[in-house]
């Protein structure tokens, strides 16, 4: 299938380009390369162009005949979220109508939409599952959520297919160590605790030592970037015109920030410096998605379950690219 992959140059939409090439579709990413990387994707499948410009969008749906889209393109910091909401009203929300009027102008009839856990908010019963109420608490997450019902409503009048994935923790690399996470500025944990091992920074910092958990920091649920991809496969092989699905794209289990510190040292095999800080504003104690409705609708079925296998893949990207794209460049040129 054609298929048009926005931020298709980022972190989780280049893994899904890579992904879909080899199941054999034929995506394009359309990135305008504010956080995405040119050397993540085939330079022969790569539009550079921004969400914000709607006709660089019809241009690229009908220059490459486009059958279906993947809407990765977004701000996905929380915290920047909450310093600038004008920013993550503007790319988010005008960016997504843009994508949506873009379809509709070529004619395509299908979407897959990167969501977010940040669309739930603060939750005490765990896991999280498609029925939990979505009460975002930052503009992160009511940006995603507003886009969220200008889809619905998109697909209820003009006939779009839609399928929601609500990412939790995205996280780990390619397998083969050759492509991985490379943002401009870093906030995510694991590739700041491997920074931390590289000596990129001197230590890492451990958000909040008193949540209410099983040790004192905070519980998220990583999935690899790989099994979000397959995710995505999924999804758009399964949509129909007008009709929506939803999931929450995590593991099911639950890994502290201490156990993801520990579970790196034992992969690299050294201590990793670390300080505890006060906690993040924005950041919920505990945040656990249940995949059972995607395993039962679509048979999803994730390869990287544990922790450490997630870790062993982003380290062997890190170690051996420590500047990331860069690095990687230099190392080709
Ligand atoms: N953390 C640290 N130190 C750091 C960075 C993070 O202790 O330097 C902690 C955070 O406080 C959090 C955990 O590590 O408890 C994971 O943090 P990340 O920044 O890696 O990821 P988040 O859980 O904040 O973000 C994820 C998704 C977002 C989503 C958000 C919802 O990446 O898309 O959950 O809260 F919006």
């Amino acid at each position: 299938m054609k298929m048009l992959l926005t931020g298709g140059a980022g972190y989780v939409g280049s893994a899904c380009l890579r992904y879909l090439i080899r199941e054999g579709h034929d995506p394009i990413a359309f990135d305008d390369l504010s956080e995405g990387n040119r050397d993540a994707v085939p330079a022969d499948r790569l539009v550079v162009g921004d969400i914000l410009d709607k006709d660089a969008l019809v241009n690229a749906m009908r220059e490459h005949n486009i059958e279906a889209v993947m809407h990765f393109a977004a701000v996905a910091s929380v915290p920047e979220s909450i310093k600038d909401p004008d920013l993550y009203w503007k790319v988010n929300v005008v960016g997504t109508k843009n994508v949506l009027d873009a379809m509709r102008e070529t004619d395509v009839d299908r979407i897959v939409f990167s969501s977010t856990a940040a669309t739930f908010g603060f939750h005490e019963n765990m896991p999280i599952t498609e029925e939990h109420e979505q009460r975002p608490e930052t503009p992160y997450g009511t940006t995603k959520l507003a886009d969220e019902w200008m889809i619905k409503e998109y697909a209820r009048a003009y006939g779009i297919g839609y399928a929601f994935l609500r990412y939790f923790n995205a996280s780990g690399a390619d397998d083969d160590g050759e492509n991985g996470e490379d943002r401009r500025s870093e906030s995510h944990l694991i590739p700041l605790i491997l920074y931390a091992a590289l000596g990129r920074r001197d230590h890492v910092k451990i958000f909040g030592s008193d949540w209410p958990t099983r040790d004192g920091t905070c519980v998220r649920d990583y999935i690899h970037v790989e099994d979000l991809a397959q995710a995505h496969k999924l999804c758009v092989e399964n949509i129909k015109p007008g009709v929506g699905r939803h999931y929450c794209m995590g593991n099911g289990d639950g890994t502290t920030v201490l156990e993801v510190l520990h579970a790196a040292q034992d992969v690299i095999g050294r201590e990793i410096p670390h300080e505890f800080a006060p906690p993040r504003p924005g950041d919920p104690a505990t945040l656990i998605a249940t995949p059972e409705k995607i395993t039962k609708e679509l048979g999803w079925k994730p390869k990287y379950t544990d922790i450490r296998q997630i870790i062993e893949t982003a380290w062997r990207w890190h170690e051996r690219y420590p500047e990331g794209y860069t690095s990687k460049a230099a190392a080709n040129a």
